[in-house]
């Protein structure tokens, strides 16, 4: 029987992923492989909608790739690539724009969100629409589930009922995703406020651990981060929320569970447990950073990495617009 088909994205919007992307997305990306036909992209058309430097965009774009193959995704197992390197995205996007009402976008919450950051007239129409390109995105390629966090679930949702109409109006044409929800993401938190979800957008530097970060830092922000009063390691969300999250951090990262981690810290303090959590994420951290930095310096080899990925995701999508195409009543285009 053929595998589920997977896709997800992650926007190239900060210098490198952090912790939290690490353990609540990219290693489950990186796991999935294993068992899905996995198609994986960075989502550059996204970042977008918000006020960014091609500069940046530009190196952004190139270490999230880098970071996603030094992680352990394979470009021979795995379709692995750069969203605005298929150009049916943007194509399809449109269409579906065109099958959503303006009501139905302004539902989002994230939007809501985002935009009141800005001022509601100052957000892009991109903005607004961003859903709907995670639809196409998604939709393009046929995909069975889509792994997301909580905060996108209702994207998932907008998916499922564009999908759903388009069928309906059209006829037969996408596949209805799932939402695919993963057992046992490790949620993390802000190490200087673990009440809130470790965030590039939101956390301060020392809250954030990044995985490019080099040892020393990284270890002196794990020793700093805010940890809760009393002194022994215990897992209680409510009232050792700090502790809570590094217990969290080590359960992942080594594979122990929670309970069998208290157990060995019994009496030791939060100091012994601590260095053992830098220990641990140094471990994890050091061979994927180093890899990322070679293949960094490798533009040509990175390059060709992506042009693999580009090449098989083009296949699929070219292969779903035509569908499109054909179904909302496009002429065939002269020539192509
Ligand atoms: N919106 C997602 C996020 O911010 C990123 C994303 C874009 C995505 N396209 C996608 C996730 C398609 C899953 C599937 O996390």
């Amino acid at each position: 029987m053929a595998r589920p088909r997977v896709l997800s994205g992650i926007q190239p919007t900060a210098d490198s992923f952090h912790l939290g992307n690490y353990l609540g997305a990219v290693r489950q990306w990186v796991t999935m492989q294993e068992t899905h036909d996995a198609f994986y992209c960075v989502v550059d058309l996204h970042a977008i909608t918000v006020p960014t430097e091609p500069a940046d965009l530009r190196r952004r774009t190139r270490v999230a790739a880098a970071q996603l193959f030094a992680t352990g995704l394979d470009p021979e197992r795995s379709t692995i690539f750069v969203q605005s390197h298929v150009r049916e995205h943007s194509e399809l996007s449109w269409v579906l724009n065109c099958q959503t009402g303006m009501g139905e976008a302004a539902r989002m919450t994230q939007f809501k969100d985002k935009s009141a950051k800005f001022g509601e007239s100052a957000a892009s129409v991109g903005l607004f629409t961003y859903p709907i390109l995670m639809a196409a995105d998604i939709l393009l390629y046929q995909a069975d589930q889509v792994p997301v966090g909580a905060d996108q679930k209702q994207h998932l949702e907008l998916t499922r009922d564009l999908a759903q109409r388009f069928n309906h109006r059209y006829g037969d044409t996408f596949t209805l995703p799932d939402p695919y929800i993963l057992k046992e993401v490790a949620k993390i938190t802000d190490l200087q406020e673990p009440t809130a979800k470790m965030s590039k957008s939101s956390s301060s530097p020392g809250g954030i651990i990044d995985l490019l970060e080099q040892p020393g830092p990284l270890r002196k922000k794990v020793m700093r981060a805010v940890t809760d009063t009393g002194s022994e390691v215990l897992f209680d969300e409510e009232n050792k929320p700090g502790i809570s999250n590094l217990l969290r951090i080590q359960s992942a990262l080594t594979a122990t569970s929670i309970p069998d981690l208290v157990a060995r810290y019994e009496g030791q303090g939060y100091g012994t447990f601590k260095k053992d959590v830098a220990e641990a994420i140094t471990e994890t951290f050091t061979p994927i950073r180093e890899r990322t930095e070679k293949l960094l310096a490798d533009e040509a080899e990175l390059d060709r990495l992506l042009a693999i990925g580009a090449a098989r995701a083009r296949a699929v999508a070219v292969d779903t617009m035509a569908t499109v195409r054909d179904r909302v009543g496009f002429l065939p285009a002269p020539g192509v």
